[in-house]
């Protein structure tokens, strides 16, 4: 089961600039770039670190985790190097008008 929240305002969130936005007990890295918008796990699975405060490879839509640099797809959550080796969630996403809507487990508060 899931449900859909709202996660933020599209304007909120700035081309190319990843944030964090933590929801329902969810941390969350949005991303948006041009007309997408893409929502990982924030929490880097190897160690507790920010991949919002990480880097953003726009060509390879990724982001690297800013302690030890394992570079996250924002399609799959899969990591694409090491030392990382366990995915970060991966949190379907649509845009409704003005607001971003994501899709939370509704078992995983
Ligand atoms: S904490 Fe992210 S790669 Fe080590």
């Amino acid at each position: 089961m899931s449900r859909l929240v709202r996660l933020c305002h599209l304007g909120a969130l700035v081309d190319g600039q990843p944030v964090r936005i933590d929801i329902d007990g969810h941390r969350i890295a949005a991303v948006r770039i041009e007309d997408d918008v893409y929502a990982i796990g924030d929490r880097c699975s190897h160690a507790n670190f920010s991949l919002s405060e990480g880097y953003l490879d726009i060509e390879q839509c990724s982001l690297e985790c800013p302690k030890h640099g394992s570079n996250f797809s924002l399609v799959t959550g899969e990591p694409g190097s090491f030392p990382a080796t366990r995915p970060v969630p991966v949190y379907a996403v649509t845009v409704d008008g003005d607001d971003v809507i994501v899709e939370l487990p509704e078992d995983d508060q």
